[in-house]
């Protein structure tokens, strides 16, 4: 399966950069053998439509509203991250769980409100510092994939560990290849032979230079990327990594 390399360019960009960035990614991302996904703010989701459209690099959400429509002042639609450019929309960031107390029941009722209006989720699952130091991480990302996904789930996971993103610090490959075996056992576990086709990608801290080594670790379907997508030269490189395996 081709892999997805996405930017998640969380609070960044005005449109006029915003704009700017898409194009500079448009132009790299000719014959590149990967999917490729740029998630702007709500603000620059159309610019950067506009810019990438009848190119091969997707557009997406940050984050969508459980519900259709109706008095919730200040949130977004599914049905107008759509009707703005958008296919794709990240769910459950560790930053959204955190900063606006997002719990997994309510992320699942976000992915079946995306699904409705027509969009891919990419739901975030990862562990905090304190969790992994106390040796629960596993059990933390199983429930968090357990009470996240509705069945049946048509989408995209995406680990990313809490203390690496951002930080600089990245998962070494072996707790990489320990946490992605073990979200396709649970996948497997909880959707059949579905959960074999479902992509998980890595996010946190991935650039250039460890992007190889990390898009190459089994069961790793792709990458998340924050800082580095901000970026159109590091976020094609690492599109180009991922174009190798
Ligand atoms: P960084 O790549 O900046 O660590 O961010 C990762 C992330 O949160 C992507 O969603």
């Amino acid at each position: 399966m081709r892999q997805l390399i996405a930017g998640n360019w969380k609070m960044h960009m005005l449109r006029a950069p915003a704009s700017e960035l898409a194009r500079e990614v448009r132009a790299g991302a000719q014959g590149l053998a990967c999917d490729l996904l740029v998630c702007p703010p709500f603000t620059a989701i159309e610019t950067a439509a506009a810019a990438l459209a009848g190119s091969d690099v997707a557009v997406g959400g940050q984050d969508c509203h459980a519900k259709g429509q109706g008095a919730h002042t200040g949130d977004v639609s599914a049905a107008m991250l759509r009707d703005a450019g958008a296919s794709w929309v990240i769910l459950g960031h560790s930053e959204r769980r955190q900063n606006h107390g997002e719990t997994d029941e309510l992320v699942r009722e976000k992915v079946l409100a995306a699904v409705e209006a027509g969009l891919t989720p990419i739901v975030c699952v990862g562990e905090t510092e304190d969790q992994r130091v106390g040796g629960q991480e596993t059990e933390v990302v199983g429930w968090q994939i357990a009470g996240s996904l509705p069945k049946p789930f048509a989408g995209v996971v995406a680990y990313e560990p809490v203390w690496a993103i951002g930080t600089g610090r990245t998962a070494t490959e072996q707790d990489v290849a320990t946490m992605h075996a073990f979200i396709r056992e649970e996948l497997v576990r909880q959707f059949g032979e579905a959960g074999q086709g479902v992509r998980i990608l890595y996010g946190g801290s991935m650039r250039p230079a460890n992007a190889g080594a990390l898009l190459a670790v089994p069961h790793v379907g792709g990458g998340l990327i924050g800082g580095a997508s901000l970026n159109a030269e590091d976020f094609l490189a690492i599109a180009r990594a991922a174009s190798r395996g």
